[in-house]
This record gives C-alpha cells, structure tokens and sequence, in this order.
C-alpha cells in the first residue's frame, strides 16, 4: 500500500502595512521564499486576521492611522491564543526610543526601511527558528510533566499495594513465634527476628515512597500557616529521637507562611530528624532553625546543625531520591527524605538549598512565600 506524499504546510507570515506599495513588495519578496502571505491594510484588519487563525509570524508597521502597530502589539500579547506569535516591527521611524518601545510591548525585532531583502528574509527566517524551538521545547516539557505525573501515579499506587501483602507477612511471622513455643528459641527465632527486621525496613521504605509520591498528587491545602505551630508538632512527633540522643531544638519566632500545612511538618521533620541523625554519636545534636525576611515575596529559613557534615564533593546529589552518602548500618535510611523536602517547597514556589562544613555541621536553607495576610506585620 503506498500512501501520496505528505504535503508540508507552509509557513504563513501576516505582513501589516497602510501603503499599498508597501504590501505588495513585501508580498511579492516572501511569496518568491515560498512563505503563504495574509495582508492587512490596518490595524482592525490585521487583528480580525490573527483572530480568525494565528499566523505564524507578524511583520507589523509602527505608524498607521487609528490604531498604530504598538498597540496591536500589545493587544495580540494579553490574549493567550495570540501571545506566541513572533511580531517584527517594520517602520522609518530610525529612532532608539521607538525601538525600546517596539520590545517594551511584546515585539520579537524590529526592521527600518528602507530595508534590504536579504535583511528581511534573515530576521524572519530566525523568528521562526527560535519560535519552533520554543514550541518543540513546550511539547517536551508537557510530555515530561505528564511521565513524572505517570510515575507519581505508579509509585503510589505500588507503594500503596505492597502495603497489605507485607503486613500480612509481618502478622503471620509473629503468629509462629507465639503459636509454636519451638520456633521462639534459636536457632528458629534467629530467622524470625531476620524476617521481622527485613519487613521493618521494607515497610517504612514503602511509606516513604508513598510519602513521596504523595506530594504530587492533588493540589494540597493552602492556607496560613504559623511555622511555630509547625515546629511544635515536629519536635512532638520526633519526641523519642530527641530523647534517645538528647538533642537540643532552638527555634526563634517563626513566621507564619502561605502553604499547606501537612507538608510543611512533613519537610521540616525530615530536616530535623536528618540534623538529629547525621551526628557524631558522642555529641549531642545542637539544631537551631531561624527565619530572615529575604525580599517581599519570601521568607528565608535556616536550619543548622552541629553534625557530621557533607563534603562539598557530594552536596549536589543529596536532594536526588535514593542518594545516601552512608551505608544502612551506620545511618538508617532511604534516601527519600531530602527529595520529598524538594519537591514540597518546589510546589510552595520556593528553593532549598545546602552549606555545609565536614566535621563542623551542615546547613539547609529554604525559601517560603510569606502568608497572605500577615497580622503579625512581620511581612518580609
Ligand atoms: N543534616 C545532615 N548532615 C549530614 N548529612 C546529611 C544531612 N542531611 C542529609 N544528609 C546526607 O544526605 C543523604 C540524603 O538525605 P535523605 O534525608 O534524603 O536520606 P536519609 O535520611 O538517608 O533517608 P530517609 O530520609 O529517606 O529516611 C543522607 O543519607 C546523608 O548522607
Ligand atoms: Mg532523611
């Protein structure tokens, strides 16, 4: 079976001009490059045309009567259907101000006349260059936030799966211990205990990749948010860990932030527990977190510890999932919590990042957008 070739479509330019002349020798010039020309004689031709069906390019005269090119500039920018379309500006008008203006409004080049052919078809044929690249860019990152979405969607849901076979292996397992006296001494027990530690560590894997997953998922509960508040319940929920290694948590006045509130607990007790965890077993945890007005449209948070630090070697890597930096014995763990605390200030508009000194104590800084109505008046 043969099919007829497939007919590339060709590139429309909309050539906008008040002299006749004008248009017809800039037709004639982009017809011979093959371009399909639309003309307008003025400006509510020209944007009943683009209306009707987007172009993909603009050449657009600056002085026409009524309405000049600027303002159809302009107008094509605030509607979303019309936004992409690259406009070049056409005109006499050799001035700098006109041409500051020409990209204040939207414009993608700008063009004098008398012009030069080879100039127009250059300007033009690199105005859709880079809006083709812009469109293929587009398309990639819709594609790429659809699979993450997929990946999101899968890990919770086998995550959220593998949770009832593992209880069901965990319940049975202490069923033999208590049922068969003979399998609660060694060397059964032994085995017992083995299968008991392995389904531990499988289960909190498990909650941890739910958790993470979770975060994409939904569009979470927006509110204000008092960060103390948030604190209180981290320290309360990490009570044994701060007992069992006797750690100290400092925390000045917080602000209160826009976000969602089940989140932030959720970041700030990874960052507490990894400030309590990655010590020196010798020294008791010193963890202070404080807060600094960045600029208007973010607070800075800094929670700093006294512990083991992070070579410099290996500080880009920490926030990527399943990235440790110890093995499972010296620092329990999955790897999970730092992307999972990525990912949620990403979704809150906000940046995480870390500094850290070896040996001395590490640093995570984040940035969080101050609540929306602020009745403290401590706004940043
Ligand atoms: N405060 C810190 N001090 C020193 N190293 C840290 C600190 N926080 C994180 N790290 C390093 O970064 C790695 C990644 O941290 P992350 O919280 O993602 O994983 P984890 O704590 O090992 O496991 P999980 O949080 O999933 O239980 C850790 O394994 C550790 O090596
Ligand atoms: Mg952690």
């Amino acid at each position: 079976m043969s099919f007829p070739p497939a007919r590339v479509k060709k590139q429309e330019i909309l050539v906008v001009d008040d002299t006749p002349d004008n248009l017809r020798l800039l037709s004639a010039i982009l017809t011979r490059r093959n371009y399909e020309v639309r003309k307008a004689l003025n400006s509510q031709q020209a944007l009943t045309s683009v209306k009707a069906d987007a172009p993909d390019l603009i050449l657009l005269d600056i002085k026409m009567p009524e309405v000049n090119g600027y303002e159809v500039c302009a107008a094509l920018k605030q509607d979303p259907n019309t936004q992409d379309i690259p406009v070049i500006f056409i005109s006499a008008l050799d001035d700098a101000l006109d041409k500051v203006r020409a990209f204040e409004v939207g414009g993608t080049d700008y063009i004098t006349k008398p012009f030069q052919e080879a100039e127009v078809l250059v300007r033009i044929d690199n105005q859709l260059k880079i809006q083709d690249l812009q469109r293929q860019l587009k398309a990639q990152n819709q594609e790429l936030s659809r699979s993450n979405q997929e990946l999101d969607q899968f890990a919770h849901i086998v995550s959220h799966d593998l949770q009832q076979p593992l209880q069901s292996i965990m319940g049975y397992a202490k069923i033999l211990t208590l049922q068969y006296p003979d399998l609660a001494q060694p060397p059964a027990k032994d085995h017992i205990d083995s299968i008991l530690k392995a389904g531990d560590r499988m289960q909190k894997l498990v909650q941890n990749i739910l958790n993470y997953a979770q975060v994409n998922q939904g569009q979470g509960h927006f509110t204000t948010v008092a960060l103390d508040g948030v604190m209180e319940q981290v320290v309360s929920n990490l009570t044994d860990a701060i007992q069992a290694c006797q750690a100290h948590i400092t925390y000045s006045t917080l602000p209160p932030v826009h976000g969602d509130e089940i989140r932030l607990v959720q970041l700030f007790q990874n960052l507490v527990s990894n400030a309590i965890k990655f010590t020196d077993p010798k020294t008791p945890p010193q963890v202070t977190i404080t807060a600094a007005a960045a600029d208007p449209d973010h607070w800075h948070l800094a929670i700093q510890d006294n512990g083991i630090g992070i070579a410099a070697a290996d500080l880009h890597r920490v926030f990527d999932s399943f990235q440790r930096l110890h093995d499972n014995d010296t620092y329990p763990g999955n790897g999970i919590g730092l992307a999972t605390c990525k990912k949620i200030v990403e979704n809150h508009g906000g940046q995480i990042w870390v500094e850290s000194q070896p040996g001395q104590g590490t640093t995570f800084y984040l940035s969080l957008p101050p609540a929306m109505t602020d009745l403290t008046g401590d706004r940043p």
